[in-house]
């Protein structure tokens, strides 16, 4: 038995999160699906278990293509998801929650339910009390009641979407044994993640997503940095932009520790200058989040010291960093950068400077025009932040920062854009650089750290591994940074 994902499309709006996926995942493997957040995993496997309709291909599961219109379809035929977090009755019993998510068709007897639960907890080792309310249960147990159920109503092909977050280690450690023993009794198991080492320690072959498209599949084992380049890409190295004098210490930070209990981190020592633009790699969450939120007075450091064009500012205040003229993006336009429901005027209104205690709206609406226009924004001035596209919401946001700017901290400038988007939003960046705006960035596409930055910063569990002049490393060296490698001595940055 083999499931065959054939050339899915679906597309929300302008983004492309699944352009053509095909996928062949055999009976009895641990198939990984690897890529960074927003590759479009979810997406695919929302398709697979029913949630949403594809645009347009094919799921074919024993040779027969299969018709999904609901979970209901997908679990029929013995496709099963486990969500990123698993949806669970939490008033109810456990054994109430298992026999309740039945398709209604099936006629139930509950003793006969209730037997078949402790068989199955018994033989994956499942420690569930079945009277136990739902709302006791970890994360961890959760998910064991979920596998239990889906296994109970027939599915053959279980997918699993990050199940590890939120999760201990233990438990992640006992999830493990039960995905083996699953897969050793036949089963398809689809386990996806955006961490490296989860895929590496589990699957027997692992596909790897990149913006909404397959970009490498391999045979377990390979080495970590070749998943790395097939996660951030192979760059096409050009250097064609305008040299820039850089000058003058605009961003500084000493000997700073970012947390508490990691006692193997070296502190982080750099100085940004005038115009330089440093980019900064890794796999998600090695630290990157926490060291630009550092930089903008958004947390402080544990130790060390920040200044801004030499002024002392450690332990300061957001609003201390933004009077220095130091402006973060974060990634998630709409979570932080925006506000859902306000329209692109109110947005202005917001951002300006304006101290009056009126607002002129109709002064208000002509300038939100001009911007709209001048930042080329799809979309008028009544859209609403939700309306825009990423694409535009992006350059909303660009539209949105005071002009005269000291540090610009950004994190995935041109993640879900796309490619007229992207370069737009590094013309505008590289303009203000222009005229001496240092900017910090952090990404996840090796083409764009190479192309842009001058010094690259590699992070790795939760500190900087390496330091790279832009001009003479390589994707490989990178690579291998990121893969958590110094180079040379081949140790993993795990255990010093
Ligand atoms: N329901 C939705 N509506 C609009 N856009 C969506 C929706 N779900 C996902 N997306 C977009 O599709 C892209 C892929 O998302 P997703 O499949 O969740 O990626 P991953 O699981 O790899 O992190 C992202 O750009 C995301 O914003
Ligand atoms: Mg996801």
């Amino acid at each position: 038995m083999s499931l065959e994902i054939r050339d899915i499309h679906k597309h929300f709006g302008p983004v492309r999160a699944n352009d053509g996926i095909t996928i062949t995942v055999e009976a009895g493997t641990l198939h990984g699906l690897l890529g960074e957040n927003g590759a479009g995993k979810s997406t695919l496997m929302k398709v697979l278990s029913g949630f949403h309709a594809a645009d347009s291909g094919e799921i074919v599961l024993d040779g027969k293509s299969i018709k999904m219109a609901s979970p209901d379809d997908a679990i029929e035929a013995g496709i099963g998801m486990l969500h990123q977090d698993p949806l669970v009755f939490l008033p109810f019993s456990v054994i109430d929650n298992f026999v309740l998510g039945s398709p209604g068709h099936r006629r139930l007897d509950r003793r006969q339910a209730a037997a078949e639960f402790a068989e199955l907890c018994e033989r994956y080792g499942f420690n569930l009390d079945p009277a136990t309310p739902a709302r006791l249960l970890t994360v961890g147990e959760r998910q064991q009641l979920e596998i239990v159920r889906l296994l109970w109503l027939g599915a053959r092909v279980l997918i699993l979407d990050e199940p590890t977050t939120g999760i201990s280690a233990d438990q992640r450690a006992k999830l493990f044994v039960t995905l083996k023993a699953l897969a050793k009794e036949g089963m398809s198991v689809i386990f996806v993640s955006h961490k490296l080492e989860e895929v590496a320690d589990l699957c027997e072959r692992v596909t790897v997503m990149t913006r909404g498209e397959v970009v490498g599949e391999a045979e377990m084992p390979v080495p970590p940095e070749q998943l790395v380049e097939m996660m951030f890409g192979q760059a096409v190295e050009i250097r064609d932009r305008n040299e820039v004098s850089l000058g003058g210490s605009h961003l500084k930070l000493e000997a700073v520790r970012m947390a508490a209990g990691l006692l193997s981190e070296d502190p982080i020592s750099l100085d940004v200058q005038a115009a330089e633009v440093i980019g900064v790699a890794g796999m998600e969450g090695s630290g990157q989040d926490t060291f630009l939120r550092i930089c903008c007075g958004m947390r402080a450091p544990k130790e060390g010291r920040v200044s801004v064009g030499g002024q002392d500012l450690t332990g300061k205040h957001y609003r201390d960093f933004l009077a220095a003229n130091v402006k973060y993006l974060p990634a998630g336009r709409l979570e932080e950068g925006l506000i859902e429901g306000l329209t692109v005027t109110e947005h202005f209104v917001l951002a300006g400077d304006d101290k009056s205690f009126f607002v002129d709206w109709g002064k208000a609406r002509g300038r939100a025009e001009e911007q709209v226009a001048h930042y080329t924004i799809k979309g008028t001035e009544a859209s609403t932040a939700e309306s825009l596209s990423g694409g535009n919401q992006q350059r909303l946001l660009l539209a949105m920062l005071p002009p005269q700017l000291s540090v610009l901290l950004m994190e995935h400038p041109t993640r879900g854009l796309d490619i007229e988007s992207a370069d737009w939003v590094w013309e505008q960046l590289l303009d203000r650089r222009a005229h001496g705006t240092s900017i910090v960035f952090a990404s996840a596409d090796l083409d764009e750290l190479l192309r842009y930055s001058d010094r690259i910063l590699v992070f790795f569990s939760g500190r900087v591994i390496g330091e790279l002049n832009a001009a003479d490393t390589s994707v490989d060296e990178i690579g291998l940074l990121i893969g958590g490698r110094t180079a040379g001595a081949g140790a993993t940055g795990d255990s010093p």
